[in-house]
């Protein structure tokens, strides 16, 4: 297939729409049913872990070392706490009814996605950390499409094909083939080409 010119990439601008889970709209209701007794600040805060705190919970608790890891639900101490035997002393919600496996689904797809606070106000180290989970997951093979931007501001959805020299070769979901030289792209975009053509 031959390639088409960045020209086209105006006719095809998206809006980006595949929002992520977030906690404020997705994570919050569900713990909201479970833990609020004892981790909110309307009521108790044990184990200095306030649910409701958006500041806290945004600075502190989802952090690299803090009880929800960004890309990491296995390491998430919050949710393994959740996946124990009501038996366990370190069992969540203490001497509550287990959290449904579905809700328990939506944690996880939550912080793998890269635990963002609010998807309609994700902040730039938010949507770099989804970056790098949608990186590590398109170079484990998955079909990730990224949002690409030109130097003029346009964007487009395609998927990572190759890196060809000082351009991009990429593919939308209609299937349609680009090769864009890095002089068109954004910054941001040229640097996800080079970390996702350095596998
Ligand atoms: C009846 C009270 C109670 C309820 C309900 C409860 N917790 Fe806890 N939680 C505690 C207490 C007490 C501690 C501190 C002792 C400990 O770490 O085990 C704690 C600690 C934690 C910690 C460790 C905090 C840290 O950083 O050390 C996490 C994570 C946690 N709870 C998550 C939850 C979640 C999520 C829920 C709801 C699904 C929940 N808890 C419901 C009482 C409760």
């Amino acid at each position: 297939m031959k390639p088409l010119r960045l020209s086209v990439l105006s006719i095809l601008l998206t809006a980006s729409s595949a929002f992520a889970l977030d906690y404020v709209n997705d994570i919050q209701t569900i713990l909201k049913q479970h833990c609020w007794e004892c981790h909110s600040s309307e009521k108790e805060v044990k184990g200095d872990l306030a649910l409701d705190n958006l500041d806290d919970m945004a600075k502190i608790h989802i952090a690299d070392i803090g009880s929800i890891r960004p890309g990491d639900p296995e390491k998430s101490d919050l949710l393994a706490r959740l996946k124990l035997s009501d038996k366990d002393d370190d069992f969540m919600p203490r001497k509550g009814k287990p959290v449904p496996k579905g809700d328990l689904r939506k944690i996880e797809q939550w912080i793998l996605e890269g635990a963002v606070m609010d998807a309609t106000e994700l902040t730039e180290a938010e949507k770099s950390r989804m970056d790098a989970v949608k990186i590590k997951a398109a170079q484990n093979g998955a079909d990730i499409y990224f949002s690409w931007s030109s130097t003029d501001g346009k964007t487009v959805e395609a998927k990572f094909l190759q890196l060809q020299g000082e351009s991009v070769k990429m593919i939308t979901e209609k299937g349609r083939v680009f090769l864009v030289p890095f002089s068109l792209l954004s910054p941001e975009s040229i640097e996800l080409a080079k970390k996702l053509g350095s596998h």
